[in-house]
């Protein structure tokens, strides 16, 4: 029998769930005398395998897990005809691993004579309270959210409000009085709130035993955001712990073919990191514009033209991720058609901007000093890596928790201005030209917007420093956990 205990951590099998984990399992590895498994499906623990050294302490397993069996078949269609998105899919695939989580479990104890310490459960995986609770396993959920973003989250799913129009104001249980939130700052399933649509099943059936579980840990440093995380407690019976995150070096990030990438086609997907350092190289400090809607957002056709047409005629130079828009295929082969004609070999040709089809070394283009903003649909992994770089954001949010994250950094850090909001959103040309040059320009605004990112910065490196004895705030609270 091992002397030492164990820690079990279960992500969500959607990739801005993956990186987060497998960053808390070095962390907890790290910080702990105990061994820590990353449980996944069979893909992810191969993506798992790929990006964790191969000396890395840390333990991967597979749960049985048929990608035909789980009620919904990769290619079925819903009652429109229309293919399930992703998401849904995902819902339907998650649900269908509890037996073999339980089993896990019970087969876990029998070999080792003892159950595991504790599971570190992914919020959108709340059933496996159930097991550890039926097995006096400790319980800690991990929300890959900022506590801001969280909140607002678990508010809104509580309390859907019946607006009408897209100004329209409602105050959010939970915050304060004064904090109100618009009617197009929640996601488009949200807006019918008849409580019928998969998003709101799914939720109605994951949050409750969340509520219940001993520990909420949260993908956050508690400096950046105090209010967000003020409100969560207040909001929680348990208690809720900031962990930080882990930078570089970081292997995710420093090979491109063996990171995440989604590389199902096969084909070379990304653009070398020397690449992209090679033309950041000749660009002056803070001018250029990182453009990516993170791993699974997309724009429509119309909004991608006038993005295109915005970004020409403003002429700061940019890197943009660019992906099929909204009603094709993720990984269709990109069309020239989807942008204004000659767009790509102008900007190319004056050196303007560089199009990366569909995967691009994210950090290392943040950590170059030619980098000044980035426009990002402000997934969390997206906002947290901007940030701690002290690269001020451009946002476009475009569902989920990104609206909050947006709304988060623009009021309460002032290192972020958003363009537009939601995947219907009307942008034009001259919306793109004002706002970039506010934030890239040389303007008292780009200036501020600035130094408050790289304040932001030093807290999230303060928070994560572990060296001679000192201890940042993150640390602590793996520790205290
Ligand atoms: C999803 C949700 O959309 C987001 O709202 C939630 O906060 C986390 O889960 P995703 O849309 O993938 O995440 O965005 P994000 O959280 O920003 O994660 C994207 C990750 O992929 C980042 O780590 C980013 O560095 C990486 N990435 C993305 C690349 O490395 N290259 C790319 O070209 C695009």
């Amino acid at each position: 029998m091992e002397a030492r205990d164990h820690i079990i951590l279960f992500p969500f099998m959607a990739q801005g769930h993956l990186i987060p984990f497998v960053s808390l399992a070095k962390l907890l590895q790290r910080r702990t005398n105990c061994l820590v498994t990353l449980l996944s499906t069979p893909l992810n623990v191969q993506k798992f395998r790929s990006v964790l050294p191969p000396d890395a302490p840390i333990q991967v397993h597979s749960l049985p897990f048929d990608a035909s069996d789980h009620g919904l078949p990769l290619g079925a269609e819903n009652t429109d005809g229309l293919p399930f998105p992703l998401w849904v899919r995902l819902f339907h695939a998650s649900r269908a691993l509890r037996p073999a989580f339980e089993q896990f479990l019970s087969d876990f104890r029998r070999r080792h004579g003892r159950p595991p310490l504790c599971v570190v459960a992914d919020f959108f995986l709340g059933w496996t309270l159930f097991a550890a609770r039926a097995m006096g396993v400790y319980h800690a959920v991990f929300t890959t959210c900022g506590a801001y973003g969280t909140a607002a989250f678990i508010s809104l799913w509580g309390n859907l409000p019946h607006t009408k129009t897209e100004e329209e104001q409602f105050h959010l249980p939970g915050f304060p009085e004064s904090f109100r939130l618009e009617r197009s700052q929640m996601s488009l399933y949200m807006r019918a709130a008849d409580g019928n649509d998969e998003w709101s099943r799914f939720f109605r059936e994951i949050s409750p035993p969340c509520f219940e579980s001993d520990a909420l840990l949260c993908n956050s440093v508690a400096e950046m955001e105090p209010f967000g995380l003020e409100v969560l407690r207040g909001m929680m019976k348990m208690p809720v712990w900031c962990i930080g995150l882990t930078l570089p070096p970081s292997s995710l990030h420093r090979h491109p073919s063996s990171s995440f990438s989604d590389n199902r086609t096969g084909k070379e997907t990304g653009i070398s990191i020397t690449d992209c350092v090679e033309w950041l190289n000749t660009h002056p400090p803070s001018s250029v514009l990182y453009i990516s809607f993170g791993s699974q957002n997309t724009i429509s056709e119309t909004q991608m033209l006038k993005l295109a047409e915005g970004l020409e005629s403003a002429g700061h130079p940019f890197i943009w991720v660019v992906r099929p828009p909204i009603g094709h295929d993720v990984n269709a082969d990109f069309r020239e058609e989807w942008l204004p004609e000659g767009f790509e070999e102008r900007m190319r040709e004056r050196k303007q901007g560089i199009l990366v089809r569909k995967w691009a070394p994210q950090l290392e283009i943040l950590a170059h000093e030619s980098t000044g903003a980035f426009l990002s649909h402000c997934g969390w992994n997206s906002v947290l890596e901007s940030m701690s770089q002290g690269v001020p954001i451009i946002a476009w949010p475009l569902a989920s928790d990104q609206f909050y994250n947006s709304k988060m950094m623009e009021e309460e850090l002032g290192v972020s201005l958003e363009l537009t909001r939601g995947l219907v959103a009307e942008i034009t040309v001259q919306t793109v030209v004002n706002v970039t040059q506010q934030v890239l320009g040389k303007t008292e605004k780009s200036a501020d917007m600035k130094k408050k990112a790289l304040v932001v910065s030093d807290m999230i490196r303060a928070s994560m420093v572990e060296e001679n004895g000192k201890t940042g705030s993150a640390i602590n609270a793996v520790d205290e956990f």
